[in-house]
């Protein structure tokens, strides 16, 4: 039987769901960037959405992903002179092999790892004093999101969508929001509650500021000299 966790068999849906719902992240995360700097990591790249945003800002981006169809689609649709791609599991990038970075992402991929405690930690390994840690992961005071409520939200989502965008592209990510596979994946993620997350990032991260965006919470934390 399929994985629904694993992403091999959703990247082009993935990344298009990624487009059209990632606004509020995008800017988040322009917002947080330096204006210039040299390294950035991304940690669980996927199709490389927000490693294209990472790749206009630093010279050189190591983007790592454990999907080979994933980082098949990135390197496909967001070619960059910049960018590696690199086929490795997030716990693999180690301040000895890989350096240290200016930037320290990672999005929507920390609830997939083992222990969560142990990435935030590695993910302050690699930051450079005076870079910058961006991290942002679903939160659900439930644990799981049930698949009834992820249908009713996809539906919720389309009644606004149809005031906001063209209709043509509120059906689409309604069809993409209510896909069987997609639905799978999402209503067996295990998530921290908000408070629960907060508290185990301010724990590795003391003094982040971290926001609300719409599911998910975004930390950004800035390592001293
Ligand atoms: C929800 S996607 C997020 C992709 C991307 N960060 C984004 O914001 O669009 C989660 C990604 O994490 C990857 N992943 C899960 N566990 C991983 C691990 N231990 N090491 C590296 N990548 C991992 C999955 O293959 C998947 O591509």
């Amino acid at each position: 039987m399929r994985d629904p966790q694993s992403f091999d068999h959703l990247a082009a849906r993935y990344d298009r769901l990624a487009e059209l719902l990632g606004a509020e992240l995008r800017a988040w995360l322009l917002f947080h960037l330096p204006p210039r700097a040299d390294r950035a990591v991304d940690l669980g790249c996927g199709t490389g959405v927000h490693t294209e945003l990472l790749a206009g800002r630093c010279d050189e981006v190591l983007a790592v992903d454990l999907s080979a169809p994933m980082l098949e689609h990135a390197r496909r649709r967001r070619p960059h002179r910049g960018v590696r791609w690199e086929r490795r599991d997030l716990r693999d990038v180690t301040p000895r092999e890989d350096g240290r970075f200016d930037v320290v992402f990672s999005a929507y991929t920390l609830h997939h790892v083992p222990d969560p405690d142990t990435a935030l930690h590695r993910m302050r390994s690699l930051v450079r004093p005076g870079g910058r840690v961006l991290l942002v992961d679903l939160v659900d005071g439930r644990g799981s999101p049930p698949r009834g409520w992820l249908r009713a939200e996809a539906w919720r989502t389309f009644r606004g969508d149809l005031r906001r965008r063209p209709v043509a592209e509120a059906v689409e990510l309604l069809r993409l929001q209510l896909d069987p596979d997609w639905l799978d994946h999402q209503s067996t993620d295990r998530l921290r509650s908000a408070e629960d997350w907060d508290a185990h990032a301010r724990a590795v991260f003391p003094g982040a500021s971290i926001v609300p965006l719409h599911r998910a919470h975004a930390l950004a934390w800035t390592a001293g000299p």
